[in-house]
């Protein structure tokens, strides 16, 4: 009997053709969107909300049970002044009108991130929207925020350590695993960046190992229930191998691993 481990799906091959149980999205391209239209940057962030609201529901009808979206990366501080603080008003705005919502529909809201970086109301509110939510039991919406994988491993790491004291080797992956901020999910089995650009800009370092990557050249505000259809198409006509090789995907023969060679 193979023992799968708590929460890593590099191990065990899901099911194929399925709809992704996680998806984790790099929002991009809001900049260039407004900009196209001749409009400042932030109408661009602003058109955003609406996209992911589609995104949101799209999931929801499809079934899929975590979504995990990347909206202010620990590096996006270094934009101008008058952006930063347009998002993080713009987080405030969206959030308080849209918990509701995301509470009706049973949805357990998380942001992840360190935020101690954000004013305390921010936080408070952050706080407030995830206590609201936090025994509902349908699909997990995460925002990330003030995060960046390499954040992420670090704290997870000095939380390695506190938890046994004295010790100094001998970890394995799922001792640190369980103590990422992502810990509660499943790794994102489908990985979308829109905007165009194909790289991770330090999103779940750890977690995207084994996922399949999806880049679009759609503008984060141009996507939508059809572009995210397409994405999940993409991915559905993947095979997921893990190290395996093909034919012992079709034939289901065990890995070797499970006898001991690992
Ligand atoms: C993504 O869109 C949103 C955030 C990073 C907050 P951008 O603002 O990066 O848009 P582009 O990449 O400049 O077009
Ligand atoms: C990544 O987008 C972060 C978010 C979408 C929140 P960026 O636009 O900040 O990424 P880079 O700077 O192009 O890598
Ligand atoms: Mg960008």
């Amino acid at each position: 009997m193979v023992r799968l481990p708590f929460l890593s799906s590099t191990r065990g091959v899901p099911e194929a053709a399925k709809i992704p149980r996680h998806i984790a999205i790099i929002m991009d391209g809001n900049g260039r969107w407004a900009r196209k239209r001749l409009m400042p940057r932030v109408a661009g962030h602003a058109k955003g909300v609406d996209a992911l609201r589609e995104v949101i529901r799209t999931c929801l009808d499809r079934g899929v049970e975590y979504l995990t979206v990347f909206a202010f990366s620990s590096e996006n501080w270094r934009r101008p002044k008058d952006e930063v603080s347009f998002l993080m008003q713009l987080f405030v705005k969206s959030l308080k009108l849209e918990i509701e919502r995301i509470h009706r529909n049973n949805m357990r809201l998380r942001v992840v991130g360190d935020l101690a970086g954000f004013d305390k109301p921010l936080v408070d509110l952050i706080r407030d929207s995830e206590a609201l939510t936090a025994a509902n039991t349908g699909m997990n919406l995460t925002i990330c925020a003030n995060y960046g994988g390499r954040w992420d491993v670090m704290q997870a790491v000095d939380k390695m350590l506190a938890s046994s004291p004295g010790v100094t080797s001998g970890f394995s992956e799922d001792d640190l695993a369980s103590h990422l901020a992502l810990s509660f999910c499943p790794e994102p089995d489908l990985f979308i960046r829109t905007g165009g650009e194909q790289r991770i800009s330090n999103f779940m370092l750890w977690q995207l190992a084994y996922s399949e990557l999806y880049f679009t050249d759609k503008l984060w505000p141009e996507f939508g229930e059809a572009a995210l259809d397409e994405a999940i198409l993409s991915y559905q006509q993947r095979e997921r191998r893990f190290g395996r090789t093909s034919e012992q995907l079709v034939s289901g023969e065990p890995d070797s691993s499970v006898s001991g060679h690992a």
